[in-house]
């Protein structure tokens, strides 16, 4: 069938209409969780004891399968999309998979936290599941690109908060001995500069990811992020404050020589 340009520019825009209220509509429902979210978010790990809740999962437990929805559901959703000639699509969402994958298979493993309120962990594996779902279908089904568009360049930014985070992580999981459950001040990478080193870095990754997506989800996701581990960096910076006299004072909670 021939169209003509009145009526493919018609069909374009029925589609825009289509996408934007196909977006408004999961913002809304994504916006609830968000709420949701970040009311929970100071219920778990150092803050717990102030409310303890009734049910507790052990934390390696809870990690890997609050995370695994997000590394499962943008990954069926490649196997089972036709495949586009467009490879940057695959780049960004494989990029995507790739975070979550070390989020379930070795941060999971390496942490040795307190054990995790159950209901903290529904509430993340709800938003990882919604998150994934919405990352993966709008990259694969939605987004629009070039036939010569590359990514690689632009996906540079994540790479580098996606190193800060797991070098920082890595520190805080080496601070403690095994069976141990204090809290000491943590040393070296960018430690050194803030409170909250891994939060800065997973900050970084998702707004780089936002860059090279250019897209409105990735944008959302950076922004909840920034939302979430934003304050929780800065109740962190307190907390060694008032709990560690020598703490180093010219430490900030999230961003270098600023805040
Ligand atoms: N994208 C997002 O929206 C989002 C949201 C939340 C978390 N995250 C990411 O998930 C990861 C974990 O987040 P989180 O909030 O659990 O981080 P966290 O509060 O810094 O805790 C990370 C782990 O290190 C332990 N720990 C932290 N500080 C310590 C210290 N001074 N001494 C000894 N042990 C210490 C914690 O033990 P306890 O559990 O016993 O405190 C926990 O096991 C981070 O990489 C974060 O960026 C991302």
């Amino acid at each position: 069938m021939v169209f003509s340009r009145r009526e493919t520019l018609t069909l374009k825009l029925r589609h825009s209409e289509n996408l934007l209220s196909c977006l408004l509509h999961i913002t809304r429902k994504y916006k609830k969780i968000v709420v949701l979210s970040t009311l929970s978010q100071s219920s778990y790990g150092r803050y717990m004891a102030q409310s303890p809740p009734a049910r507790t999962v052990p934390a390696r437990l809870a990690w890997f399968l609050q995370e695994m929805p997000a590394f499962i559901i943008p990954l069926l959703l490649i196997l089972t999309t036709h495949k586009s000639t467009i490879m940057g699509k695959y780049m960004l969402l494989g990029t995507f998979c790739v975070h979550y994958f070390q989020r379930t298979f070795v941060y999971s493993l390496l942490m040795r936290g307190k054990p995790f309120p159950l209901s903290v962990m529904v509430a993340a594996g709800l938003f990882c599941s919604l998150n994934g779902f919405l990352q993966g279908h709008y990259l694969l089904h939605c987004a629009q690109f070039d036939d010569e568009w590359f990514t690689g360049y632009c996906l540079l930014l994540f790479y580098i908060g996606m190193t800060i985070n797991i070098h920082s992580d890595f520190i805080l999981h080496n601070l403690r001995k095994p069976k141990e459950v204090i809290y000491k001040i943590p040393t070296g990478g960018l430690f050194e500069y803030v409170s909250g080193a891994n939060y800065l870095g997973e900050i970084v990754e998702w707004f780089g990811y936002a860059v090279a997506t250019w897209s409105f989800p990735a944008l959302s996701f950076a922004l909840f992020t920034l939302c979430f581990i934003g304050p929780r960096a800065y109740y962190h910076h307190r907390f060694y404050l008032e709990k560690f006299k020598d703490y180093p004072k010219f430490r900030k909670a999230l961003v270098p020589f600023i805040f």
